[in-house]
Formats: C-alpha cells, sequence, structure tokens
C-alpha cells in the first residue's frame, strides 16, 4: 500500500455464518439455564451440553471475524508467493470479492495484467462489488494493472490458454455440487496457458480439486497441509498445466 493513502478493506468473510454462529452460541448458553430450571431427567444433561457447545460456536465466529480482519491478509502472500511471479504475467483470480488476491498478484506485476471474475454474492463476502474492489486497487495503488469482470467461474468468458497463473481463495467451496465444481475447474484448466501455473486455497475439497486437476491433465499438482492462518483452516492446490511436449510425454 502506498504510504498516506487510506486502508483497503477487504470485507468479512461469509457474515451470515458468522451471525449464525453467534446466535447459536449465546442462545445455547441461554437456553442451557432455561432449560436446567426444569424438573425432568434429562434437563441437567442438555442444559451440560448446551454450555459446552455455546462457548464453541461464539468462538468459531469470533476465530472467523479474526481470520477476515488478520488472517487472510497474511495467507494471500503466501498464495502469491507460490506463483512465483517474474511481473510479465496475466494473470486471472477466480472469485476475486474485493480483490485480496487479486490486487497482492497486481502489486507484484510490472508489465503483465490482474484479471479479477466474480458473481458478487453477499453471502460470501460483505459489501462485495466491482466497484468496491476497484476502490481497493486504487487504495493499494494497482489500478493500473487491475481489470474486474461479472462473470461465474464454470463458464468464463476467455478464449483458451488466455492467462499465465490462476489464483483462487476461498470461493469453489460456494458452488454446492461437485459436478459444478468440476466444471469450474474444468474452465480454469481451459483458460491457462499451457506451461501456466494455479493456486487454489480452499478450506473443503482440496483433495477433489486435486484429483480432478490432475484427471484434467495438469502435473505437479501438490495439497498443502492444513494451514491456520485463515479459519476455518485450509489447504492450497498448486500445479501446472503441462506444455504440449510434456503432456504427450504422461
Ligand atoms: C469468501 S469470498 C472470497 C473473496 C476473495 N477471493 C478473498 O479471498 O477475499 C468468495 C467469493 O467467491 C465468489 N463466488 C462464489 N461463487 C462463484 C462463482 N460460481 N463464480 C465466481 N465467483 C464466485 C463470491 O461472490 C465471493 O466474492
Amino acid at each position: 500500500m502506498i504510504p498516506g493513502k487510506e486502508r483497503p478493506d477487504y470485507g468479512m468473510d461469509a457474515p451470515p455464518v458468522i451471525r449464525n454462529l453467534l446466535v447459536a452460541g449465546f442462545g445455547s448458553i441461554v437456553l442451557s439455564f432455561l432449560v436446567a430450571q426444569f424438573s425432568w431427567r434429562a434437563a441437567p444433561y442438555v442444559a451440560i451440553f448446551l454450555l459446552w457447545m455455546g462457548p464453541w460456536f461464539i468462538l468459531s465466529g469470533i476465530l472467523m471475524i479474526l481470520s477476515s480482519r488478520f488472517g487472510k491478509y497474511r495467507e494471500r502472500e503466501h498464495l502469491v508467493d507460490l506463483l512465483d511471479l517474474d511481473g510479465s504475467e496475466h494473470v486471472l483470480d477466480v472469485g476475486c470479492g474485493r480483490g485480496l488476491i487479486l490486487n497482492e498478484v497486481a502489486s507484484r506485476l510490472s508489465s503483465g495484467k490482474a484479471v479479477g471474475i466474480d458473481i458478487w454474492q453477499a453471502s460470501d463476502l460483505s459489501g462485495n462489488s466491482p466497484e468496491v474492489t476497484l476502490e481497493n486497487a486504487r487504495r493499494e495503488g494497482v489500478e493500473d494493472r487491475v481489470e474486474v469482470l461479472s462473470a461465474d467461474v464454470r463458464e468464463l468468458p476467455f478464449e483458451d490458454a488466455s492467462f499465465d497463473c490462476i489464483t483462487s481463495s476461498m470461493c469453489m467451496h460456494n458452488i454446492s455440487s461437485s459436478e459444478e465444481r468440476a466444471k469450474a475447474l474444468t474452465e480454469i484448466m481451459r483458460v491457462l496457458k499451457p506451461g501456466g501455473r494455479f493456486a487454489i486455497l480452499d478450506f473443503r475439497n482440496s483433495k477433489e480439486y486435486a484429483e480432478q486437476l490432475t484427471k484434467l491433465g495438469a502435473i505437479d499438482v501438490k495439497r498443502s497441509g492444513l494451514r491456520f492462518k485463515m479459519y476455518p483452516p485450509s489447504r492450497i492446490v498448486t500445479g501446472t498445466k503441462p506444455r504440449i511436449d510434456e503432456g504427450d510425454e504422461t
């Protein structure tokens, strides 16, 4: 970020989930005291169960807030480090939201370009909109290297082999069926150039992504161990689309 400029704001991930966890947490604690007043035989057990569950829900909600406020800023640097950019790349960030990864990528480009696509679901990210993403790019001083489009990852509006690298953070799990996620991964492989690299971060389905991408012909596919900077803890799947001659060998 340029010193003296307004700070970018990358929003709160999954705000309804955080709200539900906090409501369920405080609700369970209140309910446990109410249940404890009843004289049924099971009442003390139910009350103790609720008293245990409440703090777990609250803790999960607080960890999600901390992840959005601090953890994801640290994890984005690691994710982009994995791409080993030289600055000239044309990079796509799928499900870019308010530009967390997109702008980090753009900050490492010189002649390259960072393109973000999203369907801007407010339930996945607070204040989610292309205007906010571009404003964050401006605040980071990278707006000249950033482009934002409205598009679904399952139907990318790009020619085959358009990008040198593709990133994605906490997007793919929002697609509920594995068939639809496979469609998205097929699109990612389609628009990646031969020799291009991908890094996909998510808290669920990473094994499925690694297997599917391997089936689609990706090479050097690696699935990281659990990473705890974000909550829920996440994994990163990396790999490369083979060049034509490499693809023939495998
Ligand atoms: C939790 S947010 C993460 C945003 C950003 N990548 C980040 O790490 O801050 C998930 C994003 O994925 C987007 N998304 C969900 N389903 C999508 C789809 N099918 N195609 C494109 N974007 C999608 C949502 O609109 C949201 O912006």
